[in-house]
């Protein structure tokens, strides 16, 4: 059979890995998607570095329309990244009867449901294994492996930078801007943090993942989304007393009772205990809760040039394997049908159910505890565990920092507004959710 045809349109580090892994291991890819895979056309706005990368392996065009007006081709990955050229390539590429491979977690992220309604409509395949977790085959395993189950929910450490950042704030005990300068010197956080450090890109990538677990559609302007920048060391060194870590989480639940599906990203308190709680360094991990397999655990790197090279390439062979097959019984690679769940609502942060860690400095007399284990308890949020720090000679104040039971997140709102108003607290109170992932 003729080798399926590709163009890859945006030759950076992803699509050098591409191009390096397609080459070095062309024999076993074959042998799998039962054809040949050939990169047919690859584009860079800057010829010479193409050709660095290519030699003349490959038509190189500096245009991708190129690629999308090329009749021969038949899958496009876009690597291009960004959301608004990328997105008028992307559709363009279905329009002209093309299957797409992407990378690009926040254009599915936010123009996901017109791509993927594009795509059904024109009877072609958008694959985004790439997307999420980079190497690791979460895609794969939600879609195919675990299919059987009712998924129950999903937490990932699905940003390296920010894993990265948290681990060195723990071992060396070291503040966030500190840790942050060295991480950009290394090369591990960009110019520019915000997406990574603000946990966008950890909630672009959830929002896939909650898509295709729950069957609902791509919502990300529904998540709630915190990052790390406000994070203390001295939180970091607490909950390390405590038993806990400290990881950015993306979480995705359904809440059966509530009526809706939980989907946010923020610094979590996790026994330390949880294997994910050992995930250190830039990589990724994601834990998979279904109702008929349990608990799994995926972990890799989640960036990197032949990481994510891996994911993008086990799509192309997907496609070349389902090519040919009737499109009514392909997997579709967003399981976004009307299911069950689909019009179900995500829930706003307030109706979310959680555990809490609270820091509060406050004034070292008497009463002040049962003063704030007072509010908790008008509030009907139970205490599970509280530490005082001893106060130094002389000091009259200290902390207290106290565990919590689940709670809805609006009962701890009001109580964190009636304990911040205390005259015995002393300054901004720190709280931060808290997960047993059990
Ligand atoms: N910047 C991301 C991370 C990798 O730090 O994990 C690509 O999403």
């Amino acid at each position: 059979m003729k080798p399926i045809q590709v163009g890859l349109m945006g030759l950076g580090t992803v699509g050098s890995g591409v191009f390096h892994v397609l080459a070095r291991n062309q024999q076993e890819i074959k042998r799998r998607a039962g054809r040949g895979i050939e990169l047919a056309m690859v584009s860079r706005r800057n010829l010479a570095q193409a050709q660095a990368i290519v030699g003349d392996q490959v038509p190189i065009v500096t245009n991708a329309r190129e690629i999308i007006a090329n009749p021969e081709i038949d899958i496009v990955i876009e690597l291009i990244g960004g959301c608004d050229l990328a997105r008028e390539l992307v559709l363009e590429a279905i329009a002209a009867g093309k299957h797409v491979v992407t990378a690009n977690k926040a254009l599915l992220a936010v123009h996901g449901t017109e791509i993927f309604a594009a795509a059904r409509a024109k009877g072609v395949m958008v694959a985004f294994e790439a997307a999420v977790a980079g190497g690791i085959p979460i895609i794969k395993a939600l879609r195919e492996g675990l299919t059987a189950n009712r998924i129950e929910w999903i937490a990932g450490i699905i940003n390296g930078t920010t894993n990265f950042i948290l681990s060195e704030m723990r071992d060396k005990g070291l503040d966030f801007d500190v840790v942050l300068k060295e991480a950009q010197r290394l090369g591990y956080a960009e110019a520019d943090p915000t997406f990574d450090i603000e946990g966008v890109d950890a909630a672009h990538k959830l929002t896939l993942m909650s898509a295709i677990a729950f069957g609902v559609p791509v919502q990300f302007n529904k998540a709630h989304v915190e990052g790390i920048s406000a994070l203390s060391a001295v939180d970091i060194r607490y909950a390390e007393q405590l038993g806990y870590r400290i990881k950015l989480l993306g979480i995705t639940k359904r809440r059966d009772g509530a009526g809706g599906i939980e989907l946010r990203v923020h610094p979590t308190l996790v026994p330390a205990k949880r294997l994910i709680a050992n995930v250190e360094g830039a990589m990724n991990a994601v834990v998979v809760q279904g109702d008929a397999v349990g608990t799994t655990l995926y972990y890799g790197k989640g960036a990197g040039s032949e990481p994510t090279a891996s994911a993008v390439v086990a799509d192309l062979v997907d496609i070349a394997r389902l090519h040919a097959a009737d499109p009514d019984h392909r997997v579709p690679h967003l399981a976004f049908q009307p299911d069950a769940l689909a019009d179900t609502p995500i829930l706003p942060i307030d109706q979310v159910q959680t555990a809490f860690y609270l820091r509060l400095r406050v004034a070292d007399e008497a009463g002040v505890l049962s003063s704030i284990t007072t509010i908790l308890a008008e509030n009907r949020i139970s205490i599970d565990a509280v530490l005082q720090r001893e106060s130094r000679d002389g000091e009259r104040q200290t902390d207290l920092i106290i565990l919590t039971h689940d709670t809805i997140e609006g009962r701890m709102r009001d109580a964190l507004q009636s304990m911040q108003a205390l005259s015995t607290v002393l300054a901004p109170i720190v709280s931060i959710r808290k997960e047993e992932l059990a």
